[in-house]
């Protein structure tokens, strides 16, 4: 590992993309903070190069208390713990609300890139409506969770005259736990791809680091995979 490279501010540093987004930063040489609710549940996150501290998305004074000197921050909170929870307790603003914390937080600390992972479920399907509006695609126990996701984008697209630059990279497909690190992936727009779409979460946080790196998405969001058929050459380019 070389030396640092600066540092990355991770929110939901304890969940599945918290955790890859750590690793593949540090791997480039980066300096992690690691944000969690309670350091206590994390004891294993705190290895070289990676500080745990507390904080709470959704709390603009929580965020701006704990970004000072990042160069970027990484947003891959989920509001549950686990993905075994139910959405009955789910606040349908909390997206809306951790997009606000963030961008104040940010812009007042001077960190001027937000990479934030979306969901699949608000990308368009082959008949042009949203994924999460086809029960026969996504299940309506999980829309109000889909809905408050897209509120939280619909906030993000809202700002435009701030001082972060935001992205929000959208796993089109299945995200797996555990899947392989190819260091390769597409990058679409609105539309979910034509084919077996997947992503690893190892993929994706390839993906945001290389946002964070060489910034080439602003202000918008696109959705990122890989294809089953890929066969390990030609990927990497913009699918459309
Ligand atoms: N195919 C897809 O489109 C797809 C699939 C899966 C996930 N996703 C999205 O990817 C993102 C990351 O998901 P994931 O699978 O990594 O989730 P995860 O494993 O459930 O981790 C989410 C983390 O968020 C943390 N968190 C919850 N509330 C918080 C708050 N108020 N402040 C700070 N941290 C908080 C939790 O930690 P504590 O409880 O310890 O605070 C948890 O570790 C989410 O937006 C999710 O919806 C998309």
């Amino acid at each position: 590992m070389g030396g640092s490279r600066g540092g990355i501010v991770v929110f939901g540093a304890g969940g599945r993309a918290g955790r890859a987004v750590t690793a593949e930063a540090r791997g480039r040489g980066y300096e992690v903070t690691a944000v969690v609710r309670d350091p206590a549940r994390y004891p294993d996150l705190a290895v070289d190069g990676v500080t745990v501290v507390r904080g709470d998305v959704t709390d603009r004074g929580s965020v701006a208390g704990v970004v000072g000197g990042p160069v970027a921050a990484v947003h891959a909170v989920s509001p549950f713990s686990g993905p075994e929870q139910g959405f009955d307790t789910l606040d349908p603003e909390f997206f809306v609300k951790a997009a606000d914390a963030l961008l104040g937080g940010l812009a007042a600390t001077g960190v001027g890139r937000l990479v934030a992972i979306g969901l699949g479920a608000n990308l368009l399907g082959a008949d042009g409506r949203p994924v999460m509006d086809d029960p026969g695609a996504f299940p309506a126990e999980i829309r109000p969770f889909a809905l408050a996701h897209t509120a939280g984008l619909e906030r993000l697209r809202e700002y435009r005259a701030g001082a972060v630059d935001w992205v929000m990279l959208t796993p089109a497909g299945h995200l797996e736990h555990g899947g392989v690190r190819t260091g390769r992936y597409r990058v679409g727009g609105e539309r979910l791809p034509d084919g077996d779409a997947w992503l690893s979460y190892a993929d994706l946080a390839v993906a945001v680091v290389d946002e964070i790196e060489a910034p080439a998405r602003h202000r918008t969001r696109v959705s990122v995979f890989n294809l089953r058929t890929d066969t390990g050459s030609g990927l990497g380019g913009d699918a459309g």
